[in-house]
C-alpha cells in the first residue's frame, strides 16, 4: 500500500480489512468538485495572507484543475489506501506539482475540509431540489387552470364531505410544495456557513481569512465557534428532514392517484409512460410509479432516522462516525431529485375524468351542508338546522334518491322554512361558487390562487 499521509508515527501498516472498512472514497469521491473548489479558494487565501507566493498559489490551482480534468475524463485512479476524496486529490496534486502540493494543507484539517466540501455539496443539491419543486408547482398550477370547473368530492376522514373544484384540490398541493421550497431556502442559510479556518477543532495560529474564502465560495456566513464548525451536522439533518417532508407530500399525492386510478373511483387514467402491466393478468394497468414513490418515501425518512441516531451520542468535536453522514444524504438526494421529476412528468400527462368525479359528487349528499346553511340563514339555530338536514338525508337515502330529487312537499315535512329556492342552493356548482372567500374553493378564489402562485414562481 502507499505510504499514509498521516503515517509519521506509525511503524506497522493498516490491516487490509481495516483499510476496506474505513475507506470512504468509494462514496465521497462525489465531493471531488467541491473539494477542488474549496482547496483553490484556500490556496488563494494563503497567498493573500502572504503564506504562499502568488506563483505558488497559481501552480496549486492549476494542478487542481488538472486533477479535476483527470477525474472528469475518467482517468483518475482512486485509491482506498488514501482513504477519502480529500487525500486522494491532495496526493495526486503532489504527484503532479511536487512538494509544493504539501503546502496546501497549511492551516487546514480534514475536519474543517470535509465540513466545507459537504456543505457546498448539500447547498448545491438543495438549490437543485428547489428548481425541481418550482417546476412541479408550475405543472400543478397549469393542470389546476385546466380544471377550474371540474368538481370532485372533497373528503374528510376519506369520506365524501363537500364539493370542491379539482383546481382547488391540486392547488392545496402547490401550497405544500411552496412551503417545502421556502423550507429549503431557510435551511440553506444554515448550510452556507464557512467552517474552514476551524482547522482540527481549536482554530489555527496561521493568519487565515475565512471571510475571504466564504465570499469566494458563495457562503453567507463564517463559523462563530471552531469546535462547533467541525462538530455540527445539523445542516445535513435539516436537509434530509426537508427532503423527507417533500417526499411525504409526494407520497400523499401518490396515494390519491393510486386510489383515483382504481376503477371503482375511475377519477384518473394513468399515462402509459408511468404505469406498468401485469405478467399474468392481461387487463392490468398498475400505478407502479406512485407505489414506488410511496415506498421510497420510507427510505428517505429512514435516512433521516439514521442520521439522527448517528449524531445523538457524539461528544465534541469531530468523530470518525461522522463519515457515515454522506451515504444517507447521497441516497436521499437521488430519491428526492428523481421523485420530483417523475411526479412532474406523471402529473403533466395524467388524464382526469370529470364525469366520474361529478357522478361521485352527486352520489354522496355533498350538498347536505348547503341545506343546513340555508336553514340557518333563515334564522334556525345551526345545531337544529344540522339535525333537520340529517333527517332529510336519512329519508332520501332510504328512498335511494338525492336531496334535490325530493319534492318541495317532502322537504317541507322537515321544515316549513324550506321554499322553492332551495333547489338553487342545493346545486353543486352553486355550492362551490358561493365559497369565494379568500382561500376558498370558489372560482375567483381559485383564479387568485393560480395568479399568486405564478407570480411567486416568477420570482422563486
Ligand atoms: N473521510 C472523513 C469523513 O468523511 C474525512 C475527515 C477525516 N478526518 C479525520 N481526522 N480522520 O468524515
Amino acid at each position: 500500500a502507499d505510504k499514509k499521509m498521516w503515517g509519521g508515527r506509525f511503524s506497522g501498516g493498516t490491516a487490509a480489512s481495516m483499510e476496506a472498512y474505513s475507506e470512504s472514497v468509494s462514496f465521497d469521491w462525489r465531493l471531488y468538485a467541491e473539494d477542488i473548489l474549496g482547496s483553490q479558494a484556500h490556496a488563494r487565501m494563503l497567498a493573500r495572507q502572504g503564506f504562499l507566493t502568488d506563483d505558488e498559489a497559481v501552480r496549486i490551482c492549476d494542478g487542481l484543475d488538472a486533477v479535476r480534468a483527470e477525474i472528469e475524463a475518467g482517468e483518475f485512479v482512486w485509491k482506498t489506501g488514501h482513504e477519502d476524496v480529500h487525500m486522494n486529490i491532495e496526493s495526486r496534486l503532489t504527484e503532479l506539482i511536487g512538494p509544493l502540493g504539501g503546502k496546501l494543507h497549511t492551516a487546514r484539517s480534514r475536519n474543517d475540509q470535509v465540513a466545507l466540501d459537504f456543505r457546498l455539496h448539500v447547498a448545491a443539491r438543495l438549490a437543485a431540489w428547489q428548481e425541481r419543486l418550482a417546476a412541479l408547482i408550475k405543472v400543478y398550477a397549469d393542470r389546476a387552470d385546466e380544471h377550474r370547473d371540474t368538481l370532485l368530492p372533497g373528503c374528510t376522514h376519506f369520506q365524501p364531505a363537500q364539493p370542491v373544484s379539482l383546481a382547488h384540490h391540486l392547488l392545496a398541493y402547490c401550497q405544500m410544495f411552496r412551503r417545502d421550497h421556502e423550507r429549503l431556502a431557510d435551511c440553506l442559510k444554515r448550510v452556507r456557513v464557512m467552517p474552514l479556518g476551524a482547522a482540527a477543532l481549536a482554530g489555527t495560529t496561521h493568519p487565515v481569512d475565512p471571510a475571504f474564502v466564504a465570499q469566494q465560495l458563495g457562503m453567507e456566513a463564517v463559523f462563530a465557534n471552531s469546535m462547533d464548525a467541525v462538530a455540527d451536522r445539523d445542516f445535513v439533518l435539516e436537509a434530509v428532514f426537508a427532503g423527507s417532508v417533500v417526499m411525504t407530500h409526494l407520497s400523499r399525492m401518490c396515494e390519491e392517484i393510486i386510489i383515483w386510478a382504481n376503477p371503482n373511483f375511475g377519477y384518473v387514467r394513468l399515462p402509459d409512460g408511468y404505469s406498468t402491466g401485469s405478467s399474468i393478468m392481461p387487463q392490468k394497468k398498475n400505478p407502479d410509479s406512485c407505489e414506488i414513490m410511496r415506498g421510497k418515501t420510507g427510505r428517505v425518512v429512514g435516512s433521516l432516522m439514521g442520521l439522527l441516531v448517528l449524531v445523538k451520542g457524539l461528544p465534541m468535536t469531530y468523530n470518525r462516525d461522522m463519515q457515515e453522514d454522506k451515504e444517507p444524504f447521497f441516497d436521499a438526494d437521488r430519491t428526492v431529485t428523481a421523485s420530483l421529476e417523475i411526479m412532474a412528468g406523471l402529473l403533466r400527462e395524467l388524464e382526469f375524468v370529470p364525469e366520474r368525479m361529478l357522478a361521485a359528487v352527486e352520489r354522496g349528499f355533498l350538498n347536505a351542508t348547503e341545506l343546513a346553511d340555508y336553514l340557518a340563514a333563515r334564522g334556525l339555530p345551526f345545531r337544529e338546522a344540522h339535525h333537520i338536514t340529517g333527517a332529510a338525508v336519512g329519508y332520501a337515502e332510504s328512498k335511494g334518491v338525492r336531496l334535490e330529487d325530493l319534492s318541495l312537499d317532502e322537504m317541507r315535512r322537515f321544515s316549513a322554512l324550506i321554499d322553492e329556492d332551495v333547489y338553487g342552493v342545493l346545486d353543486y356548482r352553486a355550492a362551490v361558487r358561493r365559497r369565494n372567500m379568500p382561500g376558498g374553493t370558489g372560482p375567483q378564489s381559485v383564479a387568485g390562487q393560480i395568479t399568486a402562485l405564478r407570480t411567486w414562481l416568477g420570482s422563486a
